[in-house]
């Protein structure tokens, strides 16, 4: 069986996009593979939140993950600071990593341009950190979005050189795992890219009925369409895929042919989607709330997969050791 490996960001919530782009595929995966999903807490102590935000923020995105559907049954569901030896990875790694070649990842330089008041060793190493996440289980694959896969390249690369550095065959090169082509990108609500958390363009799955009403109606259109079947520009595009996805295939082919004979009325069609996009939502919604304030839960998953996580990074840890030469008095 396949390992299987992903981290997620403690920051923001998940929004219509992060669902059908990533998680409803982590669902998916946790059928058929050895997978670890953890939530990347450490890595998030590069934008120096405050101790209150600092848990907030994990226990959050947790419950979001967990009502979405991420079974910690099936998965090994953890977060990333409760297992140190990931930190002790990362710190054996960082002895063959190169200032240079961290210098020249394009994340790092665009978090100079981004918050060039804080440029802090741990974001320089990020990658480093990273690739510690990934082969402290040996993982095979890695679920990422394009803007990780240098990143992901970075962490091949700390492997190989392991492996050549002692000469053994010990650390697999992770892989970009994604679906290609069946992999689903939602449009924002700006008529504009794909939904995205700065963006400012998303449904949230916290977000509540009178929320989603507001942003939907607020979303981007033209002045409607002059001539019969009309190819339509990119805001109505993106609110017919948004409608693919949450709407019943009747109701988008109606509203495609009213578009189609220059009959639509975009108030209407706002009002379908909002009405299905909140159906979509809500029950994950009122579960994302349960689970949240479900401390009890919470803190039997956490718990569990803190030890799953740690059987399987300490057996790596301790080849490490061994391989790089410690030795027992
Ligand atoms: N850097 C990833 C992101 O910003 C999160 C992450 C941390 C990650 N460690 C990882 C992703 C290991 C995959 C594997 O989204």
């Amino acid at each position: 069986m396949e390992t299987v490996l992903s981290g997620i960001r403690s920051t923001g919530n998940l929004h219509l996009g992060n669902y059908f782009g990533a998680v409803k595929n982590f669902i998916k995966m946790q059928e058929k593979n050895n997978c670890f999903f953890f939530i990347a807490d450490f890595h998030s102590l590069t934008t120096h939140p405050t101790p209150q935000d600092l848990h907030t923020n994990v226990k959050k995105v947790l419950s979001e993950y967990l009502a979405a559907g991420l079974d910690p049954e099936k998965s090994t569901l953890y977060v990333q600071s409760d297992v140190p030896e990931i930190p002790e990875l990362y710190l054996l790694l960082n002895m063959n990593a190169y200032v240079g070649e961290l210098e020249r990842t394009t994340t790092f330089k665009e978090k100079i341009r981004s918050q060039p008041d804080n440029v802090n060793a741990g974001l320089l190493t990020y990658p480093v950190l990273m690739a510690a996440d990934i082969i402290i289980h040996r993982a095979n694959k890695v679920p990422v979005g394009k803007d990780q896969e240098q990143n992901l390249e970075m962490a091949r690369k700390f492997a190989r050189r392991f492996n050549n550095m002692y000469k053994v065959d010990y650390f697999p090169e992770p892989v970009p795992y994604n679906f290609g082509n069946e992999l689903v990108k939602i449009p924002g609500l700006d008529g504009m890219g794909k939904m995205g958390k700065s963006a400012g363009n998303g449904i949230y799955l916290i977000d509540d009925a009178s929320i989603i009403r507001k942003k939907v109606m607020r979303a981007v259109t033209d002045s409607g369409p002059t001539e019969m079947n009309q190819k339509p520009s990119d805001p109505i595009r993106n609110l017919f895929l948004l409608m693919d996805i949450v709407s019943e295939p009747d109701t988008t082919s109606f509203f495609k042919e009213k578009y189609s004979k220059c009959e639509i009325r975009y108030g209407d069609m706002k009002k379908q989607l909002d009405e299905d996009i909140i159906k979509f939502t809500s029950p994950i919604r009122e579960k994302i709330l349960d689970v949240y304030n479900d401390d009890k839960y919470l803190s039997k998953v956490v718990k569990m997969g803190a030890e799953k996580a740690r059987e399987s990074a300490s057996k790596t840890l301790n080849d490490v050791r061994e391989i790089i030469g410690f030795k027992k008095f």
